[in-house]
């Protein structure tokens, strides 16, 4: 079914094709959630100021599974969009096609060297060319929660494992439901994500989605990953299958729900919904993980169309790099500025938590790319681990099958 649609999306894309102005950038991306459209409206809205209008193509489907689906049959047919949102190694992987176009002069203009993590440079960058215009930072390993709930129920900041099942559990007992979750598989190996990053600490993740080494992906800690991804399976509501995770975010947001362990994408949701941070919903980093951070960032590629960038492809990398967007964006996306010459005064309590914790992370060896989000391994690597995991939380295989599952996966797709 999930196949159908993504046929159907990529058809729909394909004969729907846009007579994109010489003066428009045609945009393709996967922000279609109500946070996410209100960041998106940022970016418009600096274009527009400028004269330039925008093309919209909207893929939905958190993660950009969908999106890169489609992305592939436009560029097949000979019509790409002028600028793409891609994560890590899409990035990568488009550039050695050589379909990317080079912004090193602006890049050199705007001294982006200079403000840009080498974090992001390793994606945003390729053979010594820019190739893309890093947007923002997200980070994975988060804990949202409705403050109300944990009021109520006496509940205080998990600082752990055990800790946090035991707040579930009093969630659950109490008629909430415990985990808000929609049952997709880029959700599920999001939640992975922190899962594996507490269970087996930095050096297992390195190892392990980094690295691909099989020892450690048939190991007892891995097990004990999928353990307690089962675990978790046990505090979601009936009807997770399928959701959207801004739904999730939803049940939350309005109380039926104690928490949801999602991106900080999640966050903009809250804000769109007039939520503040402290008083109506809290931010935590995912027990065990509190000096960790797994990041993705969301980058503009511009498609090499005519050899060389456009005026417009120009305005719109411009623009997304420049200080006064990076925060105005942020503030709304619930990322955090991808330059870190930035004052982050605006940015809210959460937000600027998270600009620390990135820079520290980033400083003490702790910084990891998502594995979930396409920033630790090609997309081929990526989808295959998604299927083991989301067919576990799914009880198609108990822990000890979907360890063997994920080496296989990996050994047929690495
Ligand atoms: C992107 C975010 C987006 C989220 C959900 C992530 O992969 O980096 O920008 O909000 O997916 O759609």
């Amino acid at each position: 079914m999930r196949i159908l649609t993504t046929t159907l999306t990529a058809v729909a894309a394909l004969t729907a094709v846009t007579c994109a102005q010489a003066q428009d950038v045609e945009v393709l991306h996967w922000w279609t959630s109500g946070g996410e459209a209100a960041a998106l409206n940022v970016l418009k809205d600096d274009l527009s100021g400028q004269g330039i209008g925008w093309q919209d193509m909207p893929v939905a489907g958190g993660g950009g599974t969908q999106a890169m689906t489609v992305l592939r049959a436009r560029v097949t047919s000979g019509n790409a969009p002028t600028a793409v949102q891609m994560l890590g190694f899409d990035i990568t992987d488009w550039a050695k096609e050589g379909a990317l176009a080079d912004l090193n002069t602006l890049a050199d203009q705007n001294k982006w060297g200079d403000v840009i993590p080498a974090a992001l440079q390793k994606f945003a960058t390729h053979d010594g060319k820019w190739v893309a215009a890093p947007v923002n930072v997200h980070s994975t390993n988060w804990v949202w929660a409705n403050k109300a709930i944990m009021d109520e129920l006496g509940i205080s900041q998990p600082q752990t494992w055990d800790e946090f099942v035991a707040a579930m559990q009093k969630a659950k007992d109490a008629g909430y439901t415990a985990l808000a979750h929609g049952g997709q598989a880029w959700q599920e190996a999001t939640i992975f994500d922190a899962v594996a990053m507490a269970a087996g600490g930095p050096e297992f993740y390195q190892k392990a989605f980094v690295e691909l080494d099989e020892d450690t992906l048939s190991s007892d800690t891995m097990k004990e990953v999928f353990d307690r991804m089962g675990t978790l399976r046990g505090f979601v509501d009936d009807n997770f299958s399928g959701r959207d995770w801004n739904l999730a975010t939803a049940m939350v947001i309005n109380g039926d729900a104690a928490f949801q362990l999602m991106g900080d994408w999640a966050k903009g949701e809250f804000l769109n919904a007039g939520k503040t941070p402290g008083e109506d919903f809290l931010c935590y980093r995912f027990p065990g993980t509190q000096q960790q951070v797994t990041f993705n960032s969301d980058q503009f590629a511009m498609f090499d169309q005519d050899g060389a960038v456009s005026d417009q492809q120009a305005a719109l990398a411009s623009a997304i790099l420049s200080p006064g967007f990076q925060i105005a964006f942020n503030k709304v996306k619930g990322s955090v500025p991808a330059r870190t010459d930035l004052d982050v005064a605006e940015l809210d309590a959460c937000g600027q938590q998270g600009y620390e914790e990135f820079k520290a992370a980033a400083a003490s060896g702790n910084l990891f790319g998502s594995f979930a989000h396409g920033h630790a391994n090609p997309a081929a690597v990526k989808n295959a681990m998604y299927d083991v995991i989301t067919a576990h939380f799914n009880g198609e295989y108990d822990s000890a099958t979907a360890v063997d599952e994920l080496v296989t996966a990996v050994q047929i797709n690495k």
